[in-house]
């Protein structure tokens, strides 16, 4: 039985980066994986998407030109040819993950974990066998929650799971169940390449716990695209006839149906515990969640536990971050990150990020604030690349001048919000936000904008006052 100071449960982006930097730290270490190294993120999550959507954004733009003053004469795609090239990124990075645990000459074993007893972990898999460690980190991440709707079990109800790794399928019609984080992403792919999409979404608005102002925006945006947004809709149904599925809702008091080609389900996803337990290892959960304490510790001795399986926010940079600090405890170190501030991306058409407080959260909280507000139509570089529309927002302490959150709706918000999130982190001031010269043209420059506006002191003008001239 081989023995190691840690094993790792799970090589997604929690379990691998916490292994590497376990080894980094001298302690020998395995990492134990039943599917791909890389996990959801790099498998069937972050990276698949984002490609998929950058192929769109692409055939967009292309169908676009002529506003560049552009001929291309005709525009079209191949949907296995967009997924060809999406498994051709995830092998790459695959490859590179595995390389890096070898690198750090951590072993991986291949097959399902199960932890028998509390420092004895049972393999199944083409790596069978019986480990002992010092100390357990599960990081076995999360698996499409599944709402018990009648006729869900229809051939042509998926998941993320199936679109990102089945067959490609080329949607004319989609229903997508659930307007959350995967809901937007998948419609603003299908939208873009001409498939009529419907969404819907239990609850008032899409992305529920996002900004108000822009969930709004973007139930308007994706409307205006042509997207039906049914919001408030609880599905009861999903039938199939002929190879065309029809799902029946209720909006208040209304029975409605859309009907479609395919449904995918996105209503959230669950921690996935399936198989890790042996009889009398029961660990502490909460909704099927691992309890952990802050410093990732379970209520089991020396078994620890990080990312989705563990927590509320389901992301995989958390989960890294976690990892790094789950392993820096167990080696006797203080976490090296600020676990505090989680910014949080969407890849839509415009971009979508949040960091920190919101207004509306900083007024609950008690605290005073004054806020700014940038429309990015005054900015060159958006003018330029032809995206018109968006906003930044920033949230500051009334008093103390310091940064609370900022809320982005534009293009590269997901590149743009880390500038806030290292000025939240380190406590920087507005003041000190704004002494920085940020290039032109580009993107930032609206940083300095909205920070300018806190202070009433905007000094592009709106395109409205502009217009008004
Ligand atoms: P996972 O990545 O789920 O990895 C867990 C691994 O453990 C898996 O490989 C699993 O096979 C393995 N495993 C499970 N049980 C066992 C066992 N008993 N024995 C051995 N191995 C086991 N997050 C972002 O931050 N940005 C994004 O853009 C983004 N896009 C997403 C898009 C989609 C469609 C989805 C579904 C998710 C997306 N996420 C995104 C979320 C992100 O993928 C997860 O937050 C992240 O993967 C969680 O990492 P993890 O290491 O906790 O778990
Ligand atoms: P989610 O929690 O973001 O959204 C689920 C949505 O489904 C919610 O709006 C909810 O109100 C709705 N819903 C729940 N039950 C419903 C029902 N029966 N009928 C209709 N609507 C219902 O979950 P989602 O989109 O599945 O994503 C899972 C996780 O993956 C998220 O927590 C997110 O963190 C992560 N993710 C992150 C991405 C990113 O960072 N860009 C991209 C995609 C996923």
């Amino acid at each position: 039985m081989s023995n190691y100071q840690l094993a790792v449960i799970g090589a997604g982006p929690g379990g691998y980066v916490a292994a590497i930097r376990a080894a980094q730290l001298g302690l020998k270490t395995v990492v134990i994986e039943n599917q791909d190294v890389g996990g959801t993120c790099l498998n069937r999550g972050c990276i698949p998407t984002k490609a998929l959507l950058h192929a769109a954004e692409v055939y967009h733009q292309a169908q676009n030109a002529r506003e560049l003053g552009l001929e291309i004469p005709e525009t079209g795609y191949h949907m296995g040819r967009i997924h060809d090239r999406k498994l051709k990124i995830v092998l790459q990075l695959r490859g590179g993950v595995e390389q890096l645990l070898k690198s750090n000459k951590i072993d991986l074993l291949h097959g399902t974990a199960t932890i028998t007893a509390p420092h004895e972990i049972s393999v199944m898999g083409s790596d069978n066998g019986q480990i002992t460690a010092d100390h357990i980190l599960i990081a076995t991440g999360s698996v499409p929650a599944r709402p018990p709707i009648a006729g869900l079990d229809s051939p042509g109800v998926v998941t993320s799971d199936e679109v990102l790794e089945g067959d490609p399928i080329d949607y004319k019609s989609l229903v997508i169940i659930g307007g959350g984080v995967i809901g937007v992403e998948f419609a603003t792919f299908y939208n873009r390449l001409g498939c009529e999409v419907t969404i819907l979404e239990a609850m008032d608005r899409l992305l529920p716990t996002m900004d108000r102002e822009i969930s709004q925006n973007l139930g308007m945006i994706l409307k205006k695209r042509g997207v039906n947004v049914q919001t408030g809709a609880m599905v009861q149904e999903i039938t199939s006839k002929d190879g065309i599925l029809c799902c029946r809702f209720r909006k208040g008091d209304q029975e409605e149906s859309v009907q479609a080609q395919g449904v995918l389900v996105a209503i959230g996803r669950r921690p996935n515990t399936e198989s890790l337990f042996g009889p009398g290892i029961e660990p502490q959960t909460e909704r099927g969640r691992i309890v952990t304490n802050d410093d990732f510790s379970t209520s089991l001795e020396n078994i620890w536990a990080i990312g989705d399986v563990t927590s509320r926010i389901q992301l995989a940079h958390l989960a890294s971050a976690q990892g790094i600090a789950a392993v820096e405890r167990i080696a006797g170190h203080s976490p090296s990150i600020d676990l505090s501030l989680v910014p949080s991306c969407i890849y839509t058409d415009p971009e979508i990020a949040s960091v920190g407080l919101t207004a509306d959260e900083a007024k609950a909280q008690g605290l005073s604030v004054k806020t700014g507000k940038f429309m990015m139509a005054a900015n060159g570089k958006t003018l330029i690349e032809g995206k018109d529309r968006g906003f930044i927002k920033v949230v500051c302490d009334e008093e103390t001048d310091v940064l609370l959150g900022a809320q982005l709706m534009c293009a590269r918000a997901t590149d743009l919000v880390s500038e806030f999130a290292n000025a939240i982190s380190n406590r920087l001031t507005a003041e000190q936000m704004r002494r920085v010269i940020r290039p032109h043209p580009t993107f930032t420059e609206a940083v300095t904008e909205v920070l300018e506006d806190l202070e009433g002191q905007a000094i592009h003008a709106a395109p409205k006052r502009r217009l008004a001239k």
